[in-house]
């Protein structure tokens, strides 16, 4: 599933990332490419293990925490802590899947990606360029969002950034270790959840939403590794 989150941020927010953003060190992008991604990516991010990138990925992940529409559709586990990349002068990411297995900084664990987030930081009218082109089986879908706006989508896509010919594309990326690796039974529950929040919002059947509610545990219970 592909899925617009949008607000994540609040323009104060974006402007507190991007004051920060201004005045940090970057480093070649492929530092944290694998093999496959290494050759095609042509970008800058911010060291991960600066104070700027601790301090704004918590203010990310926090932000993340409350947002039921993210929570709903990747029913996180594990969220790698936030990277922050720019794009300029024509750089950008050829096709490339993301890997599947990362090593969580600062620790020996492990996180397996099952859904990629980008979290733009820069409106569109501020580059020219940059779309990020995820495909999957309908096709390519080109994604340039508002700055505070994020998508989300299943790791297992082929996706590329195209070349941001003027001005600079900021954006925070990520991956998330699923509580429900697959994504077909990730839509499922998320539509399932998405109708019963209509239904209490409409004033549904109050022992029909019991029922359904119920059944979206149910399949949770089935499906969650935790
Ligand atoms: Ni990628």
């Amino acid at each position: 599933m592909l899925l617009t989150v949008p607000d994540v941020l609040t323009a104060e927010q974006v402007r507190h990332c991007r004051a920060t953003l201004d005045a940090a060190n970057w480093v070649d992008g492929r530092v944290t490419a694998g093999h496959q991604g290494s050759p095609v990516k042509q970008n800058r991010q911010l060291s991960e293990d600066s104070a700027a990138a601790h301090e704004l990925g918590d203010l990310v992940l926090s932000a993340l925490e409350r947002n039921s529409l993210f929570i709903s559709a990747a029913l996180p586990s594990i969220v790698y802590p936030p990277m922050f990349n720019r794009y300029e002068g024509g750089e950008n990411f050829g096709d490339h899947i993301d890997n599947a297995v990362r090593l969580l900084p600062g620790s020996g664990r492990k996180i397996r990606t099952d859904v990629s987030a980008t979290l733009f930081l820069a409106d569109p009218d501020e580059y020219e360029g940059g779309e990020l082109f995820i495909e999957d089986t309908y096709g390519a879908h080109s994604v340039k969002l508002p700055a505070g706006h994020m998508v989300v989508y299943p790791s297992t896509s082929l996706h590329r950034v195209a070349p941001v010919t003027k001005g600079v594309r900021l954006a925070s990326f990520f991956w998330i270790q699923s509580m429900v690796r697959d994504d077909g039974r990730r839509t499922l529950l998320f539509d399932l959840d998405t109708a019963i929040q209509r239904l209490h919002q409409t004033g549904g059947d109050e022992q029909a939403l019991v029922h359904l509610t119920g059944s979206y545990h149910n399949l949770l219970r089935m499906w969650a590794e935790i």
